[in-house]
């Protein structure tokens, strides 16, 4: 599909950031958004890049009222020679529409969401940030705009596309976090909307998030909704738990987010002589396992938190220091291999660099 693009007015131009160390996470967006629509009868129409501007939305379209919604995050990088790549970025289009199925929206062609993506980097390249930790985050997002009080699908969506140049996701940059575990409150059933990235998904797991706040913790880690015994993820990201030469991480089974970084720390640990075990593990094994110190290492991996050391777990008021409560080895050779293949400075044998 032709994508239009609309000129930008000079009056439209944001000023740019200047401390690239204080971006922060999503906090700034800049000129320019893609945006195309669908409509029941028409399918994908007027796809165009146009200025970074609010919607004017009817108080009674579908999103607002039954949050019709899915949303992606993937990032673009400024190489050091000036080049621009994109990480695995098809990964994102094919999550995208195992959304828009689960919530009974429109398939995005995959050449639409990508086109769409690189065109508008491409026109935004200037506010690609290129310091170590830095980079563009890129959200696409799709909402039903249909103005009906009936609970039923859409008739009408917005796929767009924003971009926010971005630092580390926790304020605490690459420094252990500290995680406590959920045991009142529960994200995702099996059956339920848990593995698709949808707005509710964040919603619904936001008073668990401000408690473990108010107790002094960065995050907290989700166990099943069943028997709230075996560990699924945290807010933002998948946990890995390292036992020697052994990593295990929760399966797939529908309640959680299918993580690109998830797949990605899988085949490069695999490539470091790793086993790794998607498997089913209960917390009672996993606080066991961190007292006895036969679990080395822990961390989280995600688009927006890269690989984020877990320092200390909470379960039920009782806190058990990860190894030295520092940021074990192999957490740290996999976020200096996962940023150097990011950035170019470490040669992608796996094909998942995606140049601009
Ligand atoms: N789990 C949840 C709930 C997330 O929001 C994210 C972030 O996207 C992840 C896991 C990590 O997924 P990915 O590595 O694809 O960013
Ligand atoms: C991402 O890592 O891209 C995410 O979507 C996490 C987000 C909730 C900040």
């Amino acid at each position: 599909m032709q994508i239009q693009v609309l000129p930008l007015p000079e009056e439209k131009m944001k000023a740019k950031f200047s401390d690239e160390s204080q971006l922060g996470f999503g906090k700034l967006f800049t000129d320019r958004m893609f945006i195309a629509e669908w409509k029941a009868g028409q399918g994908w129409v007027d796809a165009r890049i146009q200025p970074y501007a609010p919607f004017s939305l009817d108080p009674a379209c579908l999103v607002l009222h039954y949050a019709q919604e899915i949303f992606e995050g993937l990032k673009a990088y400024k190489w050091q020679d000036g080049s621009i790549a994109l990480f695995r970025p098809e990964m994102n289009a094919r999550r995208f529409n195992h959304s828009a199925d689960r919530m009974c929206m429109p398939e995005v062609p995959e050449e639409l969401f990508l086109d769409g993506i690189r065109e508008l980097v491409r026109l935004e390249r200037d506010w690609i940030p290129s310091s170590p930790g830095t980079s563009l985050y890129i959200r696409p997002t799709m909402i039903a705009v249909e103005p009906i009080l009936g609970v039923k699908p859409s008739d009408h969506y917005y796929f767009y596309v924003i971009l926010s140049p971005v630092g580390a996701y926790y304020a605490s940059g690459f420094n252990p976090v500290k995680i406590m575990v959920e045991d009142k409150y529960v994200r995702a059933v099996k059956g339920g909307t848990g593995e698709a990235k949808t707005g509710g998904n964040y919603a619904s797991s936001l008073k668990a998030g401000l408690d473990a706040k108010k107790k002094g913790f960065d995050q907290v880690l989700w166990l099943d909704g069943l028997e709230r015994r075996y560990i699924e993820e945290v807010g933002a990201m998948n946990m890995f738990f390292a036992y020697g030469n052994k990593v295990v991480t929760a399966p797939l089974d529908g309640t959680i987010l299918n993580g690109i970084t998830r797949n990605t720390v899988i085949s490069i640990a695999e490539k470091l002589g790793f086993t790794v075990e998607e498997r089913k593990i209960s917390i009672d094994t996993i606080m066991a396992d961190i007292k006895s110190g036969k679990i080395s290492e822990a961390f989280g991996s995600g688009t927006a938190a890269v690989i984020t050391p877990v320092g200390a777990l909470c379960y039920k008021d009782e806190t058990a220091g990860i190894g030295d409560r520092g940021v074990g080895t192999l957490t740290q050779k996999l976020y200096d291999t996962i940023t150097g293949i990011q950035t170019g400075q470490i040669p992608d044998s796996f094909g998942w660099v995606n140049k601009l």
